[in-house]
């Protein structure tokens, strides 16, 4: 598969940049990862790579653009685990996460922290915990739409703590933490990728990290399961996509890419100090991702059906 010129001379694929599209607002841990992996993978591939920001609907108007995208290896798609929730969240979904995309492989794992506003009134999650109790209605907890990990991770901490918040979506948790930043919400539940550098200039309050072990880059800061939430355990994996069809040329010339930029020594100390995770080789794979897919979407589907979210 190849482009022939006039000249009767061969292109190879790319032959113009690739657009990497991505289902959450700039400035956010979606953008920032895609970003950090976008100027290694144009290296590899000899040619620019874009990141494009379709925003909207949990990230399911993204994930709709790229199924219905032209199969030709210049779009490519990076998701989080909302590609594996979609299908449970969203009654009217027009793609197919097992049907409209070819994969390309595994990217990050990220863990998420839960944040607060920086002059909330309260310094630990035994503090949140008893403000929350006395003032439930003041109390506003951002997230990203329906599909969001935020989302999924705010969820989660309300069913821990039997307490409903007031939510309020954004199109992305860069516009989340605008917010967050400027006093306007309470509280978010978002990526290492955007809070690390946060939490460490204390532009936020952190009361607590979503796994059950602390990280590397915030030693100091408790897990949410040490300090009583146990079994507290939510951490965001990341997908490379392309439109179903898409040439195994391109496929395999943008998995050598990924992985390319997945060695950056920049790029794997940047990852580092924001501790976030890259998979084992064997999962920077379309088997890899496939199979993982497969699992979360099996996982996914009766925890949101038996909770009875969905959007119509
Ligand atoms: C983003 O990039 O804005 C986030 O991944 C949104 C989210 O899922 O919370």
């Amino acid at each position: 598969w190849a482009l022939h010129t006039g000249a009767g001379a061969q292109t190879v694929w790319p032959d113009k940049p690739v657009t990497l599209v991505i289902p959450f607002a700039a400035g956010g841990p979606t953008d920032v990862v895609a970003r950090m992996l976008a100027i290694p993978m144009g290296k590899s591939l000899g040619q620019p790579v874009l990141v494009d920001n379709t925003v909207g609907a949990g990230g399911t108007i993204a994930t709709t653009k790229v199924a219905r995208a032209p199969a030709n290896g210049n779009t490519v798609f990076l998701h989080h685990m909302g590609m594996s929730t979609a299908p449970a969240l969203y009654k009217k979904l027009a793609f197919d996460p097992l049907k409209d995309f070819e994969y390309i492989g595994q990217v990050l794992d990220v863990p998420m922290t839960l944040l607060g506003r920086r002059d909330f009134p309260a310094n630990n999650l035994q503090e949140l915990l008893a403000y929350i109790r006395a003032n439930q209605d003041k109390v506003a907890l951002a997230n990203a739409g329906l599909g969001a990990v935020s989302h999924l991770c705010g969820l989660l901490f309300m069913s821990q703590i039997g307490i409903e918040l007031t939510t309020v979506p954004y199109k992305g948790t860069g516009p989340a933490m605008n917010d967050l930043l400027g006093g306007q919400v309470d509280l978010l539940c978002d990526q290492t990728t955007q809070t690390v550098p946060l939490i460490r200039d204390a532009r936020v309050k952190v009361f607590g990290v979503t796994v059950p072990r602390r990280l590397t880059a915030l030693p100091n800061v408790p897990t949410l399961d040490e300090q009583g939430l146990k079994g507290f355990d939510v951490k965001v994996w990341h997908g490379l996509y392309a439109p179903k069809g898409t040439p195994p040329e391109a496929l395999k010339k943008l998995n050598t890419a990924l992985r390319f930029a997945l060695q950056d020594p920049v790029v794997k100390q940047r990852l580092a100090d924001l501790s976030s995770d890259i998979p084992p080789a064997d999962k920077i794979t379309p088997e890899g991702l496939k199979t993982h897919l497969e699992a979360e979407i099996a996982r996914w589907g009766p925890v949101i059906r038996k909770a009875g979210i969905y959007a119509d």
